[in-house]
């Protein structure tokens, strides 16, 4: 059996790695990996690719930054040839970015069977560029895979249960694995002059970073923590960052690697973040979060204050920072932690 895995943004690679290590181990099936170049630089990509050991991709379509209709354009052309020529049994397609979506048209208007990790996320905010992904990618699928209960029941108010499983979350498959990695060697995954007691902060997400006021609103509210705040920033929010003025306790570094934001996770005392990724990440690693936007798709993270949704309000935020420190989270609803084997099970039609 010929699966094409296409992946192109940086949550993309954390996914595929998993997967592709369940499937390195089933003779039966060959992975042809397929890079769509949605995100380039050094530090978004190739680090990825080194340090979660991911097969080097077959094919890199170089498609970089852009509007969203050329951006996903391109990629619908330069997946599409790529199909034709290796003639797939499956497309597995990761999460809701444009890859994701330029994954689902040209696969599924070639008749080729297509599998969606990460199905039934919701937000329903259609402001949002991935919701729109998402619903677009579910709709014409063949297998969704659900990572939570919640998922699951998106899927079934959409018509969809028929194609939907519940398999749990890859990334709760990938903390469980890469933790131990990282642990092994701390000294490796650390920032010099980390403070003992900091909070770590990521914003990229166009709602905040594409609207001056609602990054006025995220600084001025980091201005006045008391704690110094960690902020490894994405490029989309490094180009805007230097238009405001930066409090004296913000302190901005590169994008890092998975191992250290595992590790930088672990050692925060709480984390700030507009990210899908981290929230959970923060739960598995039981480091309490606060969410800078208006909804969150992992309801699942705010049972037991373990995450605060502030959306951009500083006095929110802020206060959501002075929460004292909830229970550690006990919740199952991510799975076990082998949601990638039932994955290649379920697709492989092995179970
Ligand atoms: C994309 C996904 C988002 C995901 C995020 C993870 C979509 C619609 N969004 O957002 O769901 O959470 O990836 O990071 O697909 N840039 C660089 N170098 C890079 C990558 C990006 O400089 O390697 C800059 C470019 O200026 C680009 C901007 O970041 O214009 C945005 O990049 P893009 O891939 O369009 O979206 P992300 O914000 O990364």
């Amino acid at each position: 059996m010929k699966v094409v895995s296409v992946i192109g943004a940086r949550p993309q690679f954390v996914k595929a790695a998993t997967i592709s290590r369940v499937i390195g181990s089933r003779p039966e099936v060959e992975e042809v990996i397929l890079h769509t170049g949605q995100h380039y630089d050094e530090n978004m990509s190739r680090l990825f690719f080194e340090e979660l050991n991911i097969p080097e991709p077959h094919y890199n379509l170089g498609v970089g930054s852009g509007s969203h209709a050329r951006q996903t354009g391109q990629m619908l052309e330069g997946i599409e040839s790529v199909l034709l020529k290796e003639k797939p049994d499956w497309t597995l397609l990761y999460g809701d970015t444009n890859s994701t979506i330029a994954g689902a048209l040209a696969a599924t208007k070639l008749h080729i069977p297509v599998a969606h990790v990460e199905a039934g996320l919701r937000s329903f905010n259609r402001i949002m560029p991935e919701e729109i992904n998402r619903i677009v990618t579910d709709r014409i699928s063949d297998l969704l895979f659900a990572p939570t209960q919640t998922a699951v029941t998106n899927l079934r108010n959409e018509g969809l249960e028929k194609a939907t499983r519940f398999t749990g979350d890859v990334m709760y498959d990938s903390v469980l694995f890469y933790r131990e990695i990282m642990e092994k060697d701390p000294a490796a995954f650390t920032v010099q002059d980390l403070p003992e007691v900091f909070l770590l902060a990521t914003i990229h997400r166009a709602e905040n970073t594409d609207h001056p006021q609602q990054m006025e609103n995220i600084l001025k509210a980091i201005r006045e923590l008391p704690y110094p705040v960690l902020l490894p920033i994405h490029p989309r929010t490094k180009k805007i960052i230097s238009r405001f003025s930066i409090p004296p306790n913000l302190r901005l570094i590169d994008p890092v690697g998975y191992l250290m934001m595992l590790s930088l996770i672990l050692k925060a005392t709480k984390v700030i973040t507009d990210s899908g990724g981290l929230q959970k990440e923060a739960y598995f690693l039981g480091t309490p979060c606060i969410t800078i936007r208006t909804e969150t798709e992992w309801v699942e993270t705010l049972h037991d204050g373990w995450n605060t949704i502030t959306a951009t309000d500083p006095e929110r935020i802020i206060r959501a920072v002075q929460l004292p420190l909830p229970k550690r989270p006990q919740s199952q609803a991510f799975g076990n932690g082998n949601a990638a084997e039932i994955i290649v099970d379920l697709f492989t039609g092995t179970c």
